[in-house]
């Protein structure tokens, strides 16, 4: 269906990308790509739906993978010194955040960091606060560790979304009556940026949080793995960086494998101030890989190596998220939520009138397009769909063009 355009990456120094060349991904095992018929029970469905771009990963992570596979040797490893670095480094020039060595520690996946957190850190029977309409494998993640979901839905006027900070206070004074300390709230999973409505939080929004969680003995596991996709005129903070105290109450995860398209590689990391969380986070992991040799290399050369390409990929993201905002404007019972990070568009179809089924049928049988039905994401997401335009910009006019031919059929 799509074909190999072209694919540029000119000059060593300053890299240009070319993030209109439309690359065929079929018969690659990609998850996004070849599982249609399994997972929609159609072929001819446009695939906007996990969060995984349809861009090249930048040069010099090629060149770096190019070069490791020229020692053909893939024994046993450990993460680098000078990978260590590049964490530290990236994190102080991206988000001002001074991090010492010792706190990181390297894992296989940022859902794979969570669970090891919930279960270094939460006893069964525990309360874990999720903020639905939220990436949905944390509700996976609070009860496969035993642990209950409370939800502190956001809130939304209509036009933007934000955390309910009265209403999770009274979670916790609900849950401090209950005599059992099993049966309190003991965690919080923050979605920072927030997939899939795409708020980026203000330093205020966290801070506030963020002392709402100390306040009562709640950790805060801090979920930044969209941190650098800025698609707004915002800045991320971390969370752990509003104040020290927070800071000791914090996990953060992050990993390159959104920014830079390598979620294949398996390579993200947990940052833990706490050193006794740590300990209990590493022996949580027992017994579990850690990132393959490949995955090292990959994650030090995107997190070195990456700027030009993150610069132009936002620019890239950001003129599409605007062109399928005034092309929806024209789509009647379409409304989108344009998003200050992630290149995750939300939707809000409820105007159309129809049940999530319908809505589903809708959107595979009628527009052909694949997108992660916004029930998924619990409470609150019902009657939304989430689009992921991190594609080449033919693709986003493909499917505007096929939504605005299925509206137009409702309608006629
Ligand atoms: C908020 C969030 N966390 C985690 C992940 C997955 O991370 P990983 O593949 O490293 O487990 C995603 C992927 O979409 C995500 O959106």
């Amino acid at each position: 269906m799509l074909e190999v355009i072209s694919l540029t990456a000119r000059g060593n120094d300053r890299m240009q990308y070319d993030f209109d060349a439309v690359i065929d991904r079929t018969n690659t095992n990609s998850s996004k790509w070849d599982k249609n018929l399994e997972l929609f029970g159609r072929d001819d469905v446009l695939d906007m739906w996990v969060a995984d771009m349809d861009f090249p990963s930048p040069q010099p992570v090629i060149d770096a993978m190019r070069e490791r596979l020229e020692h053909p040797f893939f024994g046993y490893t450990f993460p680098s010194d000078s990978l260590y670095e590049a964490v530290i480094e990236r994190m102080e020039r991206y988000y001002g955040w001074e991090v010492p060595r010792e706190w990181i520690v390297f894992t296989p996946g940022v859902v794979n960091s969570l669970y090891a957190s919930l279960k270094a850190l939460a006893n069964p029977g525990d309360q874990v606060v999720i903020q639905s309409p939220v990436y949905f494998p944390f509700f996976g993640a609070v009860q496969n560790n035993g642990c209950q979901v409370v939800n502190n839905q956001l809130r939304f006027d209509g036009e933007q979304y934000t955390m309910d900070l009265d209403q999770l206070a009274d979670c916790f004074v609900t849950s401090s009556r209950f005599p059992a300390r099993s049966h309190r709230i003991r965690a919080l999973v923050l979605c920072s940026p927030h997939n899939p409505v795409g708020r980026v939080w203000t330093p205020d929004e966290l801070s506030q949080l963020g002392e709402l969680c100390l306040e009562n003995n709640c950790v805060l596991i801090s979920d930044e793995i969209h941190c650098d996709l800025l698609v707004g005129d915002v800045k991320h903070t971390v969370t752990s960086t509003v104040s020290p105290e927070v800071q000791q109450n914090t996990i953060t995860l992050m990993s390159p494998s959104k920014t830079f398209n390598l979620a294949g590689m398996g390579a993200s990391f947990a940052i833990i101030p706490n050193p006794e969380w740590r300990a209990a986070f590493s022996q949580a992991r027992v017994g579990q890989a850690g990132v393959n040799v490949m995955g090292l290399v990959a994650m030090e050369a995107a997190l070195r190596h990456g700027d030009d390409y993150l610069k132009q990929l936002n620019a890239y993201l950001r003129n599409n998220i605007d062109y399928f905002a005034r092309r929806l404007e024209a789509i009647p019972g379409l409304k989108m939520l344009r998003p200050e990070g992630t290149y995750l568009v939300w939707v809000d179809m409820r105007a159309l009138g129809m049940d999530d089924e319908q809505l589903r049928d809708f959107m595979l049988e009628r527009a052909r397009i694949a997108t992660d039905f916004g029930f998924v994401f619990g409470p609150g997401g019902e009657g939304f769909q989430r689009f992921n335009l991190a594609c080449p910009r033919s693709i986003v006019v493909e499917a505007v063009d096929r939504l605005e031919g299925a509206v137009g059929e409702l309608t006629s």
